[in-house]
């Protein structure tokens, strides 16, 4: 643990421990040097406090990234509710409003959002403390609701300009495209795709998602142990992260890796692996912008959706610079990524 926090570049943590549950709540802001620290809120279950924390720490830095690369000016960070696995339904929204206490004393010095595992409805208790910090409210509450289809527009736009830069022809239509992970993103992604007319394969581990995938929409479904040796123009991880490691690189059988999903890349490393292979990667914290920027710049900063909207559109572009910059530089898109967020950080001052 002592080497974690060492390692982790980031401001301030906040911790804590929830004796009734026993849920550690953990609030990692990486960076405001571009504005107030933003990431959604992920709520799981952790072997230990030490994965909570690594996991907090690394989607924080993600998020400075996130916000950094997209030229967007919000600051980095991430909030890990850690739950016991057998928490009582009827301690959630206690939990909730106490982790919205913790927010409104930070007086904005972090803002907040859906991630894995919580929802609209989630952001709209811990609002009744944390308001104005927590976005992505329902509607009924007057929030922008769930950021997903956000997500899957600017992982749409991403995935054109992928076939771009490997066809130089951004269309979707005939492109066999493996959805891995049927969830907020995954669900409208696969919309899109199907209006773009490309071929989608989809992966699930929940059996009655499976099955209106594979029996209702008819599409062809992949076991999740099949995955990465299934043959795909792109792969998209839009589940949990990590799925992109030294076991499954070699079994690849993709042209690009293109989704959702936060820190897809077991390690950095695995970029390099990735372009060895000569499989383009897109950045997930470049490509997966999109929920966030919706949702921060219309609940707090006075946007249009038309303004949100161009913005996520403009993912596109960011990724076909990031693949020049790659290029030009001989390194992986994910360094490449780094090093353009990093010089608008220290443009910043
Ligand atoms: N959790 C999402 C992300 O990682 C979306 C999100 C972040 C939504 C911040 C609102 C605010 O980008």
């Amino acid at each position: 643990m002592e080497e974690l926090l060492q390692q982790w570049n980031g401001e301030r943590i906040v911790l804590h421990f929830d004796r009734r549950t026993g849920a550690q709540i953990i609030i990692a802001i990486d960076s405001t040097r571009l504005g107030p620290g933003t990431g959604g809120t992920r709520m799981k279950s952790y072997p230990d406090l030490t994965s909570a924390l690594y996991d907090a720490l690394r989607l924080s830095t993600g998020m400075t990234y996130k916000f950094a690369a997209a030229d967007f000016p919000r600051g980095g960070a991430k909030a890990v509710i850690a739950i016991p696995p057998d928490l009582d339904p009827a301690e959630r929204p206690r939990l909730l409003r106490r982790y919205g206490e913790l927010i409104r004393d930070l007086g904005g010095r972090f803002q907040t959002g859906p991630d894995v595992g919580t929802s609209p409805a989630d952001m709209d208790i811990i609002s009744e403390a944390g308001d104005p910090y927590v976005f992505c409210r329902t509607p009924e509450r007057g929030g922008t609701g769930d950021p997903g289809p956000y997500t899957a527009l600017g992982v749409f736009c991403g995935q054109q300009a992928v076939c771009e830069r490997l066809d130089g022809n951004p269309s979707l239509a005939g492109k066999r495209i493996l959805v891995q992970g049927i969830g907020s993103v995954g669900r409208p992604l696969i919309e899109q795709l199907l209006e773009a007319k490309a071929e989608v394969l989809f992966s699930d581990v929940n059996e009655t998602v499976i099955k209106h995938y594979r029996d209702d929409m008819r599409l062809p479904f992949v076991q999740p142990d099949a995955v990465s040796k299934t043959e795909c123009d792109i792969l998209a991880p839009c589940a949990l992260g990590g799925t992109i490691n030294p076991e499954t690189i070699p079994l690849l059988r993709c042209r690009a890796v293109a989704g959702s999903a936060n820190n897809q890349l077991a390690t950095a490393e695995d970029a390099d692996r990735l372009r060895e292979r000569d499989i383009l990667y897109a950045p997930d914290f470049v490509i997966n912008a999109g929920g966030a920027i919706a949702a921060t710049s219309m609940e707090n900063m006075g946007w249009t959706l038309d303004a949100a909207t161009d913005r996520i559109r403009s993912i596109h572009q960011v990724l076909l610079e990031i693949f020049e910059v790659a290029a030009r530089q001989d390194i992986n898109t994910h360094t490449a990524a780094i090093r353009v967020a990093e010089r608008r950080l220290s443009e910043a001052g």
